[in-house]
């Protein structure tokens, strides 16, 4: 059996900057040797995790997906206007663009305008840019595109490369969110970082509201969240030969209205050892818990000044019709 060295998980990190290898394999057994124990939520989208994540947005309480799609199909002409701008050639480029339904309001309305744009979706998922190579030249025709397989950043500087024009970055769903604070204010700097002046950022954000709303969503009576966060120990069993009892893990939410964070935990029942691919073991005490996700709730006035520590200038809001969502416009200065 091979010995694992505890690496002390630094509170602040909350496992997203460290073990970030990439490789699953290597993340969780960092993860799981870290203490506190920790996972990275990167990991919930496998296809069963794809599948859950779209239960809960059907789901009652989840609100987020919902707003968004308000304010896309609400608020799609002013939205355009605003990336238009003064009518410029631009390319605009989705980072996770999953199955689109939200941009598609925008690519409609702007190849209807005539606009001189290209679109080029980021995924780090495969199925996803080969199901969107083939769905939506049919349902947009016209539509130019280029789908980009691979992590963000690389395939910013490919985008970057493919011509200098105007670009416009989407990053939707408040998957900002899922970083804490600090990861997420280094992360906009280093999209700020494969922009030039004058490009833009449209993010969405889920907005601080009742802390009952935040908690109930990321709670759901039907317990699909939970189950959700059950399916990454599941995909450990599965991928990793791993001998999870998820019977003895119970989910547990929280949300802290004073600070934002909307953390997930899963607690181990009882003391347990789980035997990872036939070398590791990893032991639990009762109550020990592993720290799932952080979905961070922001108000209005934190997103601006996440914005400007970026090198962004915040210029503008598109709320849903309870301000429980924003996306914001910033622009590279
Ligand atoms: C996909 C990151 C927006 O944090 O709200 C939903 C994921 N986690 N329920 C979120 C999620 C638990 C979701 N995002």
């Amino acid at each position: 059996m091979k010995n694992i060295e505890p690496t002390l998980a630094k509170a602040e990190v909350n496992g997203l900057s460290n073990c970030r290898t990439g490789l699953f394999y290597e993340d969780v057994i960092c993860g799981l040797s870290s203490a506190p124990k920790f996972l990275s939520s990167m990991y919930f989208y496998d296809a069963n995790g794809d599948k859950l994540f779209q239960e809960l947005m059907n789901c009652e309480e989840y609100y987020p997906t919902n707003c968004e799609l308000e304010i896309f199909s609400e608020k799609t002409a002013e939205i355009c206007n605003a990336i238009i701008g003064a009518g410029d050639a631009f390319e605009l480029i989705e980072l996770g663009a999953g199955d689109a339904t939200k941009s598609a309001y925008l690519l409609k309305y702007l190849l209807e305008q005539g606009a001189d744009f290209s679109y080029l979706p980021i995924d780090i998922s495969s199925n996803v840019i080969s199901y969107l190579n083939i769905t939506l030249p049919v349902t947009l025709p016209g539509l130019q595109m280029t789908g980009l397989n691979g992590e963000y950043f690389d395939m910013l500087t490919k985008a970057a490369s493919i011509s200098n024009k105007r670009k416009v970055v989407m990053f939707l769903g408040s998957n900002v969110g899922n970083m804490p604070v600090d990861v997420a204010e280094k992360f906009c700097q280093d999209v700020r970082n494969h922009l030039s002046p004058g490009d833009m950022l449209l993010i969405g954000v889920d907005l601080k509201k009742n802390p009952k709303t935040v908690l109930a969503a990321y709670n759901d009576k039907e317990g699909i969240t939970k189950r959700f966060n059950l399916n990454l120990l599941e995909r450990i069993n599965r991928e990793l030969n791993a001998n999870f009892d998820i019977n003895q893990f119970e989910h547990y939410p929280t949300y802290d209205p004073e600070t934002g964070a909307c953390k997930s935990y899963l607690v181990s029942l009882i003391d347990q050892d789980v035997r990872i691919n036939g070398m590791e073991t990893i032991h639990f005490e009762k109550d020990e818990y592993i720290f799932m996700e952080i979905s961070q709730k922001f108000t209005v006035e934190q997103v601006n000044q996440m914005a400007v520590k970026a090198s962004f200038k915040p210029v503008g809001h598109f709320f849903d019709s309870k301000h429980w969502f924003t996306d914001a416009i910033w622009v590279a200065e």
